[in-house]
């Protein structure tokens, strides 16, 4: 586990100690590196330094570095023989990386994932947004030159472990606000290489959410017609997965949180002249948005059941 200290190494650390066929070999840290962290659920665990170990005592690292910092520890660890799960945005479609490295939104690219010896994990807001949009880009059934408008707010772990003047407490609690304004957030370019080839534009804008965890996304959709059974599309697309929900209730992240699971629903919006949809879609960041898809796609990539070790 290579930043192992921050919020989603430590998740992914917890994870793999409660999983049936997995060990950890090594869990690295910068600045933390020599402390000892307890663990979401129990248990704890001691940072090395990186450049301290030896990578190739694993079969499959997870890399939970910063952007920028990550892709260089991924290349080590490919020359070492072992397969990489990154959860930083260096490999992800659009961001520039080169292609053959599958992006692991992974009820949408199983199979690739399956047989990778590296993936891209998504990130948090675009695992929230594209499970609700995709079904209906699929099935053809949002309007041509569309507009999709995704309202997405975030608890402050999202950030990660960074001291931030923006980020402390005080700032946090009892407040909300917009941020990354404009569609300029970084996360926009994986979501649209997900989406291109099809007719629509997507208009993202984050908030923050005065507590820790879990992002909540509404998303209106234009339509080419309205819908009979606004849950049909979804329900026909995730009939058979296990961490996908389509429920007829408002998702709320208390449903979700500590679970690597996304709670989804839909609503017909009167009182507009276009038939317009829209979707409400919850996850745990730490979890279906980090380390829970992260240890879905490890799991895959070595050959064990799919939901192995996962919090449903
Ligand atoms: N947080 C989320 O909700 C979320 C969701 C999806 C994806 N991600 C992505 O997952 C990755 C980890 O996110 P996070 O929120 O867990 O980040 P974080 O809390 O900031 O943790 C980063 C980790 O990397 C270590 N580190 C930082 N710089 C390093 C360097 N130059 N060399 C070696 N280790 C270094 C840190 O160790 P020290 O703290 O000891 O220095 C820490 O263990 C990021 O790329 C992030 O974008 C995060």
């Amino acid at each position: 586990m290579l930043g192992a200290s921050g919020y989603a190494g430590r998740e992914l650390c917890a994870l793999i100690l409660r999983h049936p066929r997995l060990s950890l070999a090594y869990a690295t840290a910068n600045s933390q590196k020599g402390e000892t962290a307890f663990l979401p659920g129990g248990g704890s665990v001691t940072f090395d330094a990186a450049d301290a170990i030896d990578l190739d005592r694993a079969k499959l690292a997870f890399s939970a570095l910063p952007h920028g910092a990550s892709a260089e520890w991924v290349a080590r660890a490919r020359e070492a023989g072992v397969k990489v799960v990154d959860l930083s945005a260096d490999l992800r479609i659009g961001n520039g990386a080169s292609t053959g490295i599958p992006y692991g939104l992974t009820e949408w690219n199983r199979d690739a994932v399956r047989g990778a010896a590296v993936v891209a994990n998504p990130g948090c807001y675009p695992t929230s947004a594209l499970l609700a949009i995709l079904p209906l880009l699929t099935q053809g059934l949002v309007a041509p030159g569309a507009v999709i408008n995704i309202q997405a707010s975030s608890g402050v772990t999202g950030a990660g472990l960074t001291a931030r003047l923006d980020l402390l407490f005080g700032e946090i609690t009892e407040n909300y606000r917009a941020y990354g304004v404009g569609n300029s957030h970084r996360h926009l370019k994986e979501m649209r290489a997900m989406v291109e080839g099809k007719d629509v534009e997507l208009l993202f804008t984050p908030h923050l959410l005065p507590v820790a965890r879990g992002i909540l996304s509404t998303i209106t959709v234009p339509l080419r017609a309205a819908l009979p059974d606004v849950l049909a599309p979804f329900r026909a697309q995730y009939a058979s997965e296990p961490f996908i929900e389509v429920t007829p209730d408002l998702p709320e992240l208390r449903q979700v949180n500590g679970r690597n699971v996304v709670r989804l629903t839909a609503r017909a919006v009167d009182g507009l002249r276009a038939p317009t949809l829209q979707v409400f879609s919850a996850i745990d960041n730490l979890m279906k948005g980090a380390a829970g898809q992260a240890l879905q796609n490890a799991n895959l990539m070595l050959g064990l059941e799919e939901p192995m070790g996962l919090p449903q």
